[in-house]
């Protein structure tokens, strides 16, 4: 579970005191847990129990109160991208009801809408016997899962009112178990479960003189969540990163670069073995051709620096690639971007190039955000809209299993 991002649904019914034990089971794995509660679920457990336990502020209503809180009103949709996987427990036959009908006035019902298909949702009724035996709860359960969602049965046994019957809630082991065997069958299912990723990232870095470099603004956020996307996905990552103040993701071997040189080196290690090379990094093109040993003075008014042109890590890959690897690469621009990024995709022989959109506000080097338009190499196009840096690198990597379906990438 490390490095999991999961949230739990939390509604109305006596199980919900269970819910807290859960959370920090979860927590204990290594998971990243957010709890969305509704107004019934708040109402057997409290707020500030799931919120120490879980660390993090629990989700209730949609909007927060006027002034007296961050307006976010898109936290539903962020919250979904965030999450690799929604459990719902307890989950009562009213919230059953609202999910299947598609009502959205509360998080947890908002974000179950938003939510990408392809992440799981399980889903643990607990009510009353005879209850959850109705005809409107099992439509409602039916629905829910023809939409993919996982629905596990209550367990037999005494239930609130005293008596014996199905409607329990699975002890909080239970559950833990399903979603780790969830999760593993999820990722077990993405083409890129097993294949080698390099994914370059960050900055690089070019000497002068000793205590002087030529570097740029990349943060490496985009290339480290690429890294982190592709793992979730069961991917072998290396993450080559260049200077950057970021801690690795779970599941990813990351091997620390600060030249371009020491880029170069690094990665060409892996261009045979490799079946994805990803180059998100913001390299320097060139290089002070005689960097100084130690630190130089200021003795002249003018000084000249020679620059010489590095090698191109990406475009070494993509000339030499088999036809069973992917060369996948990004292009910066701030004029002319979709010319400039299909030629390219072109010189460097790239199965994909991510055109980044540079505004230094929404887009681009140290910021949480990205607008991406995504070039194939048969012409396809998709223009990505703003999203999280977490966001786009789903996207991207949503693309990218495209092209390892189509091209049958080796195993
Ligand atoms: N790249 C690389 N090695 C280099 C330069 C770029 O691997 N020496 C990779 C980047 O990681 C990116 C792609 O090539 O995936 C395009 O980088 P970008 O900076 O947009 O363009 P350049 O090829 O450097 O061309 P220019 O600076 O002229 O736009």
């Amino acid at each position: 579970m490390r490095g999991k991002n999961i949230i739990i649904g939390i509604c109305g019914g006596i199980a919900a005191y269970k819910t807290p034990q859960l959370v920090r089971l979860l927590k204990k794995r290594g998971a990243n847990v957010k709890v969305a509660l509704t107004e019934g679920g708040a109402r057997f457990v409290s707020e500030l129990a799931l919120a120490t336990v879980s660390e993090e502020p629990v989700y209730g209503r949609i909007f927060p109160p006027l002034g007296t809180e961050k307006m976010d009103f898109t936290r539903h949709i962020s919250l979904g991208e965030w999450a690799d996987a929604l459990v719902i427990a307890p989950a009562t036959a009213n919230t059953l009801a609202r999910l299947s009908a598609g009502l959205c006035d509360d998080m947890l019902s908002a974000l179950f809408i938003t939510l990408r298909p392809d992440k799981p949702v399980l889903i643990f009724p607990a009510m009353d016997g005879q209850m959850f035996l109705s005809p409107s709860v099992q439509r409602n359960i039916a629905t829910l899962a023809a939409q993919g969602c996982m629905v596990i049965n209550p367990e037999s046994g005494e239930l609130a009112s005293g008596q014996c019957g199905v409607g329990r809630m699975p002890e909080p082991e239970a559950i833990l178990a399903i979603l780790e065997e969830c999760l593993h069958s999820a990722k077990a299912s993405s083409p890129l479960f097993g294949k080698t990723v390099v994914v370059t990232a960050g900055p690089t870095r070019e000497k002068i003189d000793g205590v002087r470099f030529i570097s740029n603004y990349s943060s490496g956020k985009m290339g480290f969540a690429i890294a982190r996307a592709a793992a979730k996905r069961g991917a072998i990552v290396k993450l080559i990163a260049g200077p950057v103040h970021l801690s690795s993701p779970p599941d990813v071997e990351r091997l620390d670069v600060e030249s371009t040189a020491e880029m170069y080196a690094a990665a060409e290690g892996f261009f045979d073995s490799c079946d994805l090379f990803i180059g998100a990094a913001a390299v320097s093109d060139y290089r002070p051709a005689s960097p100084c040993k130690g630190k130089m003075k200021k003795d002249d008014e003018q000084i000249e620096l020679t620059l010489i042109k590095n090698p191109d890590i990406l475009a070494a890959f993509g000339l030499q690639k088999s036809p069973c690897q992917l060369a996948i690469g990004f292009a910066l621009e701030t004029q002319n971007g979709l010319d400039n990024a299909r030629k390219k995709l072109a010189e460097k022989n790239l199965d994909l190039i991510a055109f980044n959109f540079f505004d230094h506000k929404t887009s681009g080097f140290n910021v949480d955000t990205n607008i991406l338009t995504l070039i194939e190499s048969d012409g396809k196009t998709t223009e990505l809209p703003l999203l999280t840096k977490d966001g786009a690198a789903e996207k991207l990597l949503d693309a990218i299993e495209q092209l390892c379906l189509k091209n049958a990438i080796k195993p």
